[in-house]
């Protein structure tokens, strides 16, 4: 048994390695389809995406493999026939990144673009970003469903310096919720962490100005349900009005300084809508949701800009210096290392200190 002496110490982290594995947004399906061809600057590295006719979707490395041209629509890159065509001498490629066809010769086999494995959910298209290139070590849910109460998926995206998991963290620091975002009566309910997997919830009381019409003082229950650092699927319900909201918050790395924080939003229709939006009663009612829907966004866009003016220019703490009235930041920390797995970090896993509860998930959240 070793002694305290022998011991290892606990490491300290003073900076956060820029790129934790996960899975990461790469953009929606509309607007790949609508751009035929994307570039972008995704986890430090250059890619493109885009879509064939049978909906297939190809998310790779932006260089080619033969002569090295960047085959971004900037640089002239284009999609044909589903085929993304190098801007350099043509060589060809299709959505697995085989090259198919070059102009004068036969395709060489060994010529294959680097690409990243994907999974859409509701027409958010996300890639896998492995330490060192290796596979996916675990999923993200399934798609949860969806039907004609449902709003259509709405998208905002903030651009900031920051990194994943510090906005994440914000899942489990109830205390800012008060703070920075003047909720009151915040109860955390429950926490758990099973694997990449980790569940937050908690209750509290806000007051929104909605349609800047009137103040509607809400009651509101919250599940976060993260599942790495790049994807959180936010669970809202409004008490008061019956009301049922779906958030993602997808947090990407840039470039190692920047990260990109979309938010993506779904409304259900309101069980009660004539109590609270007597100034909307005149819409039809599909409109009042598209409306509502709008509404939700760019409020909650308002709240997350409260957070942003923090992030941008705050520091990471490690060992953070916390009081008995913060969150699980503590576990959450321990949760994120694995993340990391080129940090040899001395800890114990999470789910090994007894963290680990089991969780009731619902159907849509199971892991593969
Ligand atoms: S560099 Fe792409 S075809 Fe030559
Ligand atoms: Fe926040």
């Amino acid at each position: 048994m070793p002694t305290t002496a022998s011991r290892p110490r606990p490491t300290r982290i003073d900076a956060l390695p820029p790129f934790p594995e996960g899975w990461y947004l790469i953009a929606t399906r509309e607007s790949i389809e609508k751009k035929r061809l994307i570039e972008k600057t995704w986890m430090g590295e250059q890619i493109v995406a885009w879509c064939d006719e049978t909906g297939a979707i190809c998310v790779a490395d932006a260089f080619c493999p033969h002569l090295g041209s960047h085959m971004g629509p900037t640089v002239g890159g284009r999609v044909r026939d589903g085929c993304l065509v190098c801007p350099f001498h043509g060589f060809t490629f299709d959505t697995t990144g085989q090259c198919v066809a070059t102009p004068n010769a036969p395709a060489p086999k060994a010529a294959r673009l680097k690409v990243y494995r994907t999974r859409e959910i509701l027409g958010l298209i996300f890639a896998w970003w492995g330490t060192g290139g290796r596979p996916p070590q675990w999923d993200l849910p399934e798609e949860p469903a969806a039907g004609p109460k449902w709003s259509r998926v709405l998208t905002t995206t903030l651009r900031f310096r920051g990194h994943p998991q510090e906005t994440t963290e914000n899942s489990v620091d109830v205390e800012h919720l008060e703070y920075t975002h003047g909720y009151s009566n915040v109860r955390p309910t429950e926490m758990a962490i099973d694997g990449a997997y980790l569940k937050s919830a908690f209750d509290f009381t806000s007051v929104r100005r909605t349609a800047g019409l009137f103040d509607v003082v809400a009651d509101v229950s919250a599940v976060a349900h993260v599942h790495g650092l790049g994807f959180s699927f936010v669970e809202i319900h409004e008490k008061g009005i019956g009301m049922h909201s779906r958030m993602w918050v997808l947090s990407t790395p840039v470039d190692g300084t920047f990260v990109e924080l979309t938010l993506a939003t779904q409304v259900h229709e309101i069980r009660k809508p004539g109590q609270f939006f007597k100034g909307l009663g005149f819409l039809p009612v599909s409109l009042r949701h598209r409306l509502m829907a709008r509404l939700f966004i760019s409020e909650e866009r308002r709240y997350v800009e409260q957070d942003v003016v923090i992030w941008d220019r705050k520091r990471y703490r490690s060992p953070p210096r916390l009081c008995q009235a913060d969150g699980p930041i503590g576990k959450y920390r321990l949760y994120c290392r694995q993340f990391y797995p080129d940090l040899q970090l001395r800890v114990t896993p999470p789910s090994r200190i007894g963290l680990a509860k089991t969780v009731e998930r619902p159907a849509h959240q199971g892991q593969a």
